[in-house]
């Protein structure tokens, strides 16, 4: 057995290894508990999966020549990317994940369109009868890839509102849309049977073309199920590159992230009662008519020390998160709140909403990072049917997660939407700044409820001033 035969076998084991490491990884990050031992396995995966992708390199390439020139530009890209990488991570706010996640995608995409057009331009020694397969190969994975790399970039700048978030409304959009698909396909056709290198421009072109028309023509309410959708495309295009540079671990890893995007994204859209085709359809990012303050009755205002009185006085306290709530760092004065109140004996949990905040298991992040116990963090469906037994509902930065509207009018843009039936509680204290609507930029009746009052400001400032009057 020679040197390269050694360390490809033990490279294939250990990509087995990572694989299972990745599979652990997403299983322990599906709960509180586990969460952090999943990310543990998933850093430890990576990491034997970047060590074996090195020595296969080293091996590989050993006593070629230039070999030395490739391997110092793989160490000075990984030691960028990881410079970055560690830069980025630190220094990220919770409030910018979601686009930063898109960035992130780009990058797949990116890759996966480059490795598809290196594979194109090193098709040496593939045998003649699996030439066709390999060309098909190539087309797929630049279309993924570029669809993927485009559409995560619209989608960066939408979500750091670099661009408006307002859908971009083609006529015909969904026969272009489909169209586009079709001329692939026919593309990807012609390509097999002659690899002609204008072939692949062409669908390099109309990728790029549809993933910007993809992302730019879903409106702002829809952009999770987005982030989402593009987290699955990228792994897609990764396992498209696992294709052609034969890489297992690529393959799975990529069919792993594609599968559990799909899936996330099936449940956002159950979240949101919302088809996947419906999303890609768009529309439910449009500007709704707004029903404003003249439309409805005067709203009530409730000041710090009140509200504390009325919390002191409570048996039961619900905490519906938004958000406002990572927008004002709320968290730390909450879970003050939410202790003190316990130790007074007043039952407090907290209900979440599949969206609620702007990227999934965002108010999850923020409230373990304070520490609030896991078992008074309820979900939505848990929540829901202990709403009207409530004494008082805390709305913190939330809006279009406790919109009534989406409950009872059929006519609003968010009909349908599953939310947090807090208005059925005795008492609802909104906390936010103003009377402005939320992310769908739909009016909100609960502020105009009988039984809601509103605490305007900063939601952190106003917390911290109910803790001291308690
Ligand atoms: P939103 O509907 O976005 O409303 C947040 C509210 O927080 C706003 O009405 C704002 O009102 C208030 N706010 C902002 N800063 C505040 C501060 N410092 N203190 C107090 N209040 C503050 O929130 P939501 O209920 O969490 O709903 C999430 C929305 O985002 C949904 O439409 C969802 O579809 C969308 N979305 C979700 C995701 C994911 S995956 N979670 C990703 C992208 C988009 P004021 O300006 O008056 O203060």
């Amino acid at each position: 057995m020679t040197a390269i035969d050694l360390v490809s076998d033990i490279a294939t084991a250990a990509y087995v290894v990572a694989s299972l490491l990745f599979i652990m990884s997403l299983a322990g990050l599906s709960k509180h508990g586990s969460a952090r031992r999943g990310a543990t396995y998933g850093i430890t995966g990576m990491t034997i999966a970047l060590l074996a992708t090195l020595c296969l390199v080293v091996v590989g390439t050993w006593g070629q020549p230039q070999a030395d020139l490739g391997l110092t530009f793989l160490v000075v890209a990984v030691l960028i990317g990881a410079v970055i990488g560690l830069w980025r991570a630190r220094a990220v706010e919770m409030t910018a994940m979601p686009q930063l996640i898109a960035l992130f995608h780009s990058f797949v995409g990116l890759a996966a369109m480059l490795v598809g057009w290196n594979g194109a331009q090193y098709a040496v020694g593939i045998p003649v009868d699996l030439e066709g397969i390999h060309h098909a190969e190539v087309s797929i994975g630049v279309f993924i890839g570029a669809v993927t790399f485009i559409g995560s970039i619209v989608a960066f700048l939408k979500l750091s509102a670099r661009i408006s978030s307002r859908p971009v409304v083609l006529p015909g959009k969904n026969v272009l849309n489909l169209g586009a698909l079709v001329a692939f396909v026919a593309l990807t056709v012609w390509y097999v049977i002659t690899p002609e290198p204008w072939l692949l421009v062409v669908v390099t072109v109309l990728a790029l073309g549809l993933g910007w028309h993809l992302v730019a023509s879903i409106g702002g309410g829809d952009m999770p199920v987005v982030v989402s959708m593009l987290n699955s495309y990228s792994g897609w295009a990764a396992a498209a590159a696992g294709f052609l540079l034969n890489n297992d671990l690529l393959i799975v890893t990529g069919a792993l992230v594609g599968s559990s995007g799909a899936y996330l994204s099936y449940i956002m859209c159950k979240a949101m009662n919302r088809s996947f085709i419906s999303v890609i359809a768009g529309g439910f990012g449009i500007e709704a008519p707004r029903k404003d303050a003249e439309d409805h009755a005067e709203h009530r205002e409730i000041d710090a020390v009140t509200a504390a009185a009325m919390l002191a006085g409570a048996s039961s306290v619900v905490i519906a998160p938004g958000y406002g709530m990572a927008v004002a760092q709320a968290q730390y004065p909450i879970a003050e709140l939410a202790k003190q109140l316990g130790d007074r004996g007043v039952k407090v949990h907290f209900g979440i909403h599949p969206v609620a905040g702007r990227l999934p298991g965002h108010m999850n992040v923020l409230l373990a990072e304070a520490k609030v116990p896991y078992d008074i963090v309820l979900e939505m469906d848990e929540i829901n049917d202990h709403l009207a037994s409530t004494s008082v509902v805390l709305v913190v930065g939330a809006n279009d997660t406790v919109n009534p509207a989406a409950a009872e009018d059929p006519g609003s843009p968010i009909a349908g939407m599953p939310v947090l039936r807090v208005w059925e509680a005795e008492n609802v204290i909104v906390f936010k700044r103003s009377m402005a609507s939320g992310y769908a930029g739909v009016a909100n009746p609960l502020f105009w409820r009988e039984n809601s009052q509103m605490l305007f400001g900063d939601a952190k400032d106003r917390v911290e001033e109910i803790l001291k009057a308690l």
